[in-house]
């Protein structure tokens, strides 16, 4: 399996968003990841349609768009016309994520479901094959630029196990705190890919940054 690396543009200077976008295009990325937060589900507001169709009309790589947002099911036609072709919704957030899981690949994105740190990967024993991803967040979702927890490590052995058993095609997507000090050691764990913000935009040579993350 290839490693793969979807930037996070919650931590780009959205004054400068076609550089940045630009910039992901030239470099060695795989993904765009698209942070959405409605000041519910998580204690922060970030950004909405708008700017996915504008980051859409430019990008040359899939958006990966991560809804951490209540109720998600009013909204992945939404998502599905601005430009995403993966679609992740919280398993906090859905009350009937069998329904929603195959509304989204009906609507031809690739389903996720995403975990919060305190979730634990064995909630999804009975939905791993009607999965295409599991973000495994490795920060409480929210904030860019947060600390990874080490816990992660242990439920990424844990879901890989429950992946193979069960013959599941399921990715494992790491979101937070991801760096260039632990991003070897996530791939070497089990992760397929790896998100990364801060990492990303807070380095004076971005491109650089994410030759280095990919390892
Ligand atoms: C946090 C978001 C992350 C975040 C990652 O709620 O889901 O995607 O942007 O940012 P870094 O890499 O800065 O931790
Ligand atoms: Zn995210």
């Amino acid at each position: 399996m290839d490693r793969l690396l979807s930037v996070s543009m919650l931590s780009s200077n959205f004054g400068k968003l076609d550089d940045n976008v630009d910039m992901v295009n030239k470099s060695e990325a795989d993904w765009f990841h698209l942070d959405i937060m409605d000041g519910v589900f998580v204690p922060n507001i970030s950004y909405g349609l708008p700017i996915i169709r504008t980051i859409a009309a430019k990008a040359l790589k899939p958006l990966d768009v991560h809804l951490m947002i209540v109720d998600p099911d009013r909204y992945l036609e939404v998502f599905k016309e601005a430009g995403a072709q993966l679609l992740s919704v919280h398993y906090e957030a859905c009350i009937h994520l069998h329904r929603t899981l195959h509304r989204i690949r009906a609507l031809d994105m690739k389903a996720g479901v995403a975990l919060n740190p305190h979730t634990s990967v064995e909630l999804l024993s009975d939905i791993i094959q009607d999965v295409d991803f599991v973000l495994l967040m490795s920060v409480n979702p929210g904030f860019g630029g947060q600390v990874f927890i080490e816990h992660t490590y242990n439920k990424i052995t844990r879901l890989k196990e429950m992946i193979v058993k069960s013959d599941s095609p399921a990715l494992i997507e790491i979101d937070g705190g991801v760096n260039q000090r632990n991003a070897e050691c996530l791939y070497a764990a089990g992760a397929d890919i790896l998100v990364a913000g801060n990492a990303v935009f807070s380095a004076a040579d971005p491109q650089q940054s994410i030759k280095e993350l990919k390892v």
